[in-house]
């Protein structure tokens, strides 16, 4: 069962600057199944924000689709409205997403409003407010959000969300702007409300270390595609692509020595034919790919898209080449 995917989305910015367009979308199948914490992991620049935002309606697709609980979204203001109490998003930033003039309170209570809810508003504030982990509530209802902490704040931005009772939660860099010593126990938060909630969630970050904690699955992004997926653990136990390899090299705990990516950095305006890692892959300049018989088809054969399905893939024709032989 499916609640979320992503069909074949392209998301294309014009170009800045008599730049060609922008490809920050470019190819991706992903699904999401209710309970499930997918991580979507990648450098800065290969798209995961303009995935994420369009999860939620807050970008169409220049072609393919999102659909959520079997409809493909309607981007009336009116659906989308109704969509975004399914559908939550939590951003890297809570000073950011907090008005600083608004008490905790009418900050959890502004989604209530803004949607007409016909309960007691009281206490659904003091219920999300709990979820997150702010308790006893009422202590929190009074505060300014310079008066908290900044896990603390997060959490009421949490509170925000989860008091729509959503069914999603997509959060972009949720502690990449917390201190270490909290990042452990947002994350623990995220982790309880899959278990008690059944909450769906796709978590952005651009450390593979955080997914190992939160995530049951991870998808790769690289210039636009997702490269690489499968089961948390065997993505960071067992790497194909070679991009996967790379960041997993770099984490503080791996036990080689870092692979330096050489290079270009990736510009979603000038996508390379043939594989798009290819002028940065290790494996084909260690001539790996070379020996497996498929340097040819890493500088010309696209190796396509991967389904969104939860099974581990790989786009790479080394690691296809070597995992038959
Ligand atoms: N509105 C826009 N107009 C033009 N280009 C854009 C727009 N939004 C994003 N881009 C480009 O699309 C690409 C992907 O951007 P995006 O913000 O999705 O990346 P990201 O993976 O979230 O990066 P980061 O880790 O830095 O947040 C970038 O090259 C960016 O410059
Ligand atoms: S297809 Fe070739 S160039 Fe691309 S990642 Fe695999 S080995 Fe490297
Ligand atoms: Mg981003």
């Amino acid at each position: 069962m499916t609640l979320l995917s992503v069909e074949g989305l392209h998301i294309t910015f014009p170009g800045r600057r008599g730049a060609p367009p922008a490809r920050a979308v470019d190819g991706v199948d992903l699904d999401i199944r209710p309970g499930e914490i997918v991580a979507l992991v990648g450098e800065s620049g290969c798209g995961k924000t303009t995935l994420a935002r369009s999860l939620l309606g807050l970008v169409p697709p220049t072609e393919g689709r999102v659909v959520f609980d079997g409809r493909p979204l309607d981007y009336t203001s009116r659906a989308l409205k109704a969509y975004r109490r399914r559908v939550q998003l939590v951003l890297q930033d809570p000073s950011g997403s907090l008005n600083p003039r608004h008490t905790v309170y009418d900050a959890v209570a502004e989604g209530l409003r803004i949607h007409g809810y016909g309960g007691d508003e009281r206490a659904a504030v003091s219920e999300a407010l709990s979820r997150a982990g702010l308790r006893p509530p009422e202590r929190f209802f009074l505060r300014y959000p310079h008066e908290l902490s900044g896990g603390q704040r997060q959490r009421v931005v949490i509170a925000g969300a989860l008091v729509l009772e959503p069914e999603l939660l997509v959060a972009d860099e949720p502690v990449a702007s917390l201190d270490a010593s909290v990042r452990g126990e947002i994350l623990a938060l995220l982790l309880r409300l899959r278990d008690e909630l059944g909450l769906s969630a796709l978590v952005v970050t651009h450390d593979l270390g955080l997914a190992w904690n939160i995530a049951d699955r991870v998808a790769v992004m690289y210039l636009g595609r997702i490269v690489e997926t499968g089961d948390v653990e065997q993505i960071l136990t067992s790497p194909r692509h070679p991009y996967t390899q790379a960041l997993l090299s770099v984490l503080p705990e791996a036990p080689e020595a870092p692979v330096v990516l050489t290079g270009e950095p990736p510009d979603p305006s000038r996508i390379p034919s043939g594989c798009r890692f290819h002028a940065r892959c290790q494996v084909l300049a260690g001539g790996e790919a070379e020996r497996a018989g498929v340097a040819s088809a890493c500088r010309g054969e696209d190796p396509g898209v991967l389904s969104g399905g939860g099974e581990a893939q790989v786009a790479c024709h080394w690691a296809r080449a070597t995992i038959r032989a």
